[in-house]
């Protein structure tokens, strides 16, 4: 089967793309408005996109809370979504008032971060403090403008919980029981660790 872009919705009942791109990892993004007020929701469109230093990119489809106080602050905070906060994640992609804190609405706890405005979730096994180095209106093929913003950040801080740093100094993954999202309403769990060399030539 093969299906070209402009027939996807015609040749299937849902678009297979975010089943294929799957399991993405969920950055579930706090931030902070230029009020003050903390928000938190998730982003699946969201990576590590680089190293040296470290990079992570998220998109937001329209322009939402998250984009709007990253543009206006500068700073996100992501935190990692174990099996445990699932529900907790769920909840706050409800689509509430930006002068309400998602993580009330929640019932989420907060804990300050060290380098950034925005509070990292209680009991997240890791969270990961950036400060914002651009913000891309994404282009089509047309070099129109789409509704796709993609914000990026630079590492600034690492804070990882008590428990979660292995014998031999490692994060631990597995531990972390890390959910992610797929297609569909479907997500997934981290399965068991393997390891592979790179190939020496
Ligand atoms: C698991 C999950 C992943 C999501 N990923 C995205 C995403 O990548 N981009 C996006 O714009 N919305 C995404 N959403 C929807 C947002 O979380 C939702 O629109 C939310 O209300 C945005 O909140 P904000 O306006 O406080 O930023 C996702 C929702 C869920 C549950």
């Amino acid at each position: 089967m093969f299906i070209q872009a402009a027939d996807l919705r015609k040749s299937l009942k849902y678009d297979p793309f975010k089943a294929i791109i799957a399991p993405r990892p969920i950055g579930w993004i706090s931030t902070i408005s230029k009020n003050g007020v903390p928000n938190l929701a998730p982003y699946s469109f969201f990576n590590a996109v680089g190293s040296d230093p470290n990079m992570l990119g998220f998109t937001s489809s329209g322009i939402k809370h998250t984009l709007i106080n990253c543009q206006d602050t500068g700073e996100f905070v992501f935190n990692l979504v174990s099996a445990e906060l699932v529900d907790a994640m769920n909840l706050t992609s409800a689509a509430i008032a930006s002068d309400h804190n998602e993580f009330e609405f929640a019932k989420i706890g907060h804990t300050p971060s060290s380098l950034v405005k925005p509070p990292r979730v209680d009991n997240t096994p890791a969270a990961i403090e950036c400060k914002v180095t651009s913000i891309q209106r994404l282009k089509d093929l047309n070099g129109s403008d789409t509704n796709s913003w993609f914000v990026i950040g630079q590492v600034v801080g690492l804070y990882i919980a008590q428990g979660f740093v292995t014998s031999d100094n490692r994060f631990d993954t597995e531990k972390a029981n890390i959910t992610s999202r797929c297609g569909y309403m479907d997500y997934m769990r981290a399965g068991e660790l393997f390891q592979l060399e790179r190939p020496e030539i």
